[in-house]
């Protein structure tokens, strides 16, 4: 079958395993030949199949660390009806790439969530892989199972403080469309602080230092996001700010801990807004988002997943100084999205973009493509025209 994009409702339904592949490759291509680091080698990174835990692992790996990797993610693969997922491709291939680099490419398709996940990739850890000298999760979620309760938490993105309207991109017709989120009940952002707040981790980090399964010094790292003013009514201030909060002060009690027990630290990185499967869902960040594109672009100074996260390992984290954190401990990859001259400028455009401006004004047609290219599509050097065998992508396994 030849597979080309279906987009329903601002959303791409299906995927191109080879355009996923495509672009693992791009990825891996920019990490030999930016800027090499020498940093960890054993890794386990929690949400590793797209988005910034993708890059994380394709940076470690192909970056100059040369790491040996573990991946969690929640994924599906082809069946009779579908195609599977980007990430479920994603997989494959980096495992592909990495195994053919001599480098171990574990993956674990399953609820990061869940005690038996946890349970077994301790196991692997133990029995097979060796400590590991780097956690990070990455995990974007819509919702979590309490496996103690068997009660399901739901993540919503709402406000906190009264109703909100704001624009957002339909990329199935191109526009802007207005969209109203309302305020968040109590329940709701407990429920978000459970999927992405800081417990989950928390609950790694702890069985995995029970477990002996850090190396002295090891360190742990998640991900956060502060942005613009702009869009705090619905992130900052919002839902998911109450539970990126809530991360951020889980962060500082398991950096004690690491620290008390193997030397280690735990620390989180606020990262730049980008384009990735979980943050086109809030409202207002994706025409931010393009906007910013736009500016940083002109700059030159604009950078997608892969090139943050080469940079942060590169001239952070193992960059032979000592890293640099803010006031609150984190460390900020967000600098050159919030420098001021690039702010003063995202903020004049923004007074002026209307439905019918805004492909001028922000650089919507990057934005679109990053959008694509996460399901493999948009890919350059993929034939969209060729058949592809859906008996061996059912064959293909993680
Ligand atoms: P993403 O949607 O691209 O990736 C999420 C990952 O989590 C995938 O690997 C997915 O398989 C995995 N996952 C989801 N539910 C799971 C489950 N129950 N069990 C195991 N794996 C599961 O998301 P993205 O955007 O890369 O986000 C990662 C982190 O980075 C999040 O904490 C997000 O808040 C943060 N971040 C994102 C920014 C952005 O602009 N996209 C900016 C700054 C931080």
């Amino acid at each position: 079958m030849k597979i080309k994009a279906e987009i329903i409702r601002g959303l791409v339904k299906n995927v191109h395993p080879y355009g996923c592949r495509q672009e693992v490759l791009n990825q891996i291509d920019y990490c030999k030949k930016a800027k090499q680091f020498n940093g960890a080698k054993k890794v386990l990174i929690i949400g590793a199949s797209s988005g910034f835990g993708l890059a994380t692992r394709i940076s470690l790996a192909f970056g100059g660390s040369k790491a040996d990797t573990i991946g969690v993610s929640y994924e599906t693969g082809a069946t009779d009806r579908r195609l599977g997922t980007a990430g479920w491709y994603n997989n494959i291939f980096f495992k592909e790439f990495a195994e053919k680099e001599g480098l171990i490419a574990k993956n674990f398709i399953d609820d990061a969530f869940s005690y038996e996940v946890k349970e077994k990739v301790i196991e692997y850890i133990k029995k097979e892989f060796g400590k590991i000298d780097l956690l990070v999760y990455s995990l974007a979620a819509p919702r979590r199972k309490d496996y103690k309760t068997g009660k399901i938490y739901n993540s919503t993105i709402k406000t906190t403080s009264g109703e909100f309207t704001g624009n957002t991109i339909d990329i199935s017709n191109d526009e802007i469309v207005m969209k109203k989120v309302s305020s968040a009940t109590p329940e709701e952002i407990e429920g978000t602080k459970k999927v992405m707040g800081g417990e989950d981790l928390e609950e790694w980090c702890y069985e995995l230092l029970k477990n002996n399964c850090f190396s002295d010094k090891a360190i742990a790292i998640t991900y956060s996001y502060i942005g613009s003013p702009k869009t705090y009514k619905i992130y900052r201030e919002g839902t998911i700010g109450v539970a990126k909060k809530n991360l951020e002060e889980t962060v500082l009690r398991i950096n004690k801990k690491l620290s008390e027990e193997i030397g280690g630290r735990a620390f989180v990185s606020v990262n730049k807004a980008l384009v990735t499967k979980a943050s086109a869902y809030i409202p207002t960040f994706p025409v931010y988002a393009a906007i910013l594109y736009k500016v940083m672009k002109e700059k030159n100074i604009h950078e997608n997943c892969i090139m943050q996260m080469q940079r942060m390992f590169s001239e952070k984290i193992y960059s032979g100084s000592k890293i640099e954190f803010d006031e609150a401990g984190r460390l900020r990859m967000d600098d050159l999205e919030l420098r001021e001259d690039v702010q003063r400028e995202v903020d004049e455009l923004w007074k002026k973009v209307t439905p019918e401006n805004f492909k001028v004004l922000s650089d919507y047609a990057g934005y679109k493509n990053e959008f694509m290219q996460l399901n493999g599509f948009d890919v350059d050097k993929v034939n969209y025209d060729s058949e592809v065998n859906t008996e061996i992508l059912k064959k293909m396994i993680p």
